[in-house]
């Protein structure tokens, strides 16, 4: 039977990439998205592609993501954490590093993927090779020495950390963790200067999940599948 995928932000950026990719590769696919009304291309990918369910779902938000727990008929093989929030790529003095972006920020982009590994543990296929990935971000390496985006790449360490955390923990039920940085890439959150398109990015992502297995789990990686620092 073919595998199945679940992936967070879905309706734009590098999750739709990844959602289109898998479609065509014959995977399941159970697309999340935060708001129907802003996924117009998903909607009418399901009128092509019958392997597609397409749900809403709030990442910051337990009772979000439980109700879909409910909704998913089938075991998920691989759980992609890749809906991501950047609230600004001032410095330490810049507008943009408020109370709520602050928040806003840790919560989608740390407590995003913590909740919906919790909430969608269940539904995760146990003891047979199943993956978990949080998609993170180069910026949030502990080796770089830049002064950019404080509270991003302070929210993707975090991201990193809680993926070393989880993959000790779900070790023992011999689920895969890892996080992967997709490279630098056009969409709204990358720009459009940026090195690669979503199709390069998604296409080097789904086959480092498809090869992503226990003996890889706890590790960094590149969208290449080069080890990166923590
Ligand atoms: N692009 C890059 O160069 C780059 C580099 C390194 C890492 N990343 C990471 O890659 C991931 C995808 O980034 P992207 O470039 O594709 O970004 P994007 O185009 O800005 O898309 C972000 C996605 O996350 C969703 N999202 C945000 N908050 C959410 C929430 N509370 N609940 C559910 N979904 C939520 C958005 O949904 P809405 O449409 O509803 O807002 C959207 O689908 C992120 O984790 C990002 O940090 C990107």
């Amino acid at each position: 039977m073919n595998e199945t995928i679940l992936i967070t932000g879905a309706n734009r950026g590098i999750g739709l990439a990844l959602t289109k990719l898998s479609l065509l590769k014959g995977l399941n696919v159970e697309a999340c998205c935060r708001s129907m009304e802003k996924s117009d291309v998903l909607k009418k990918l399901s009128f092509q592609y019958s392997n597609l369910n397409i749900h809403e779902m709030d990442v910051t938000s337990s009772s979000s993501i439980e109700r879909v727990s409910h909704e998913i008929k089938v075991e998920i093989d691989i759980l992609v954490c890749n809906a991501g929030l950047n609230n600004g790529k001032g410095g330490l003095f810049s507008d943009d590093h408020d109370e709520k972006s602050i928040m806003d920020v840790m919560m989608v982009n740390v407590g995003g993927p913590f909740l919906t590994i919790k909430n969608l543990y269940n539904n995760l296929k146990k003891n047979n090779g199943s993956r978990v990935v949080i998609i993170s971000s180069l910026m949030g390496s502990q080796t770089h020495s830049s002064s950019n985006a404080p509270i991003y790449r302070a929210s993707k360490a975090a991201a990193n950390n809680l993926m070393r955390t989880l993959s000790s923990e779900l070790f023992e039920h011999g689920i895969a963790v890892a996080s992967y940085h997709p490279g630098w890439v056009r969409t709204d959150m990358g720009g459009e200067n940026a090195d690669i398109s979503t199709e390069e990015s998604a296409s080097s992502l789904l086959s480092q999940f498809m090869n992503l297995d226990i003996k890889k789990t706890g590790g960094f990686f590149n969208y290449d599948g080069n080890k990166l620092p923590l």
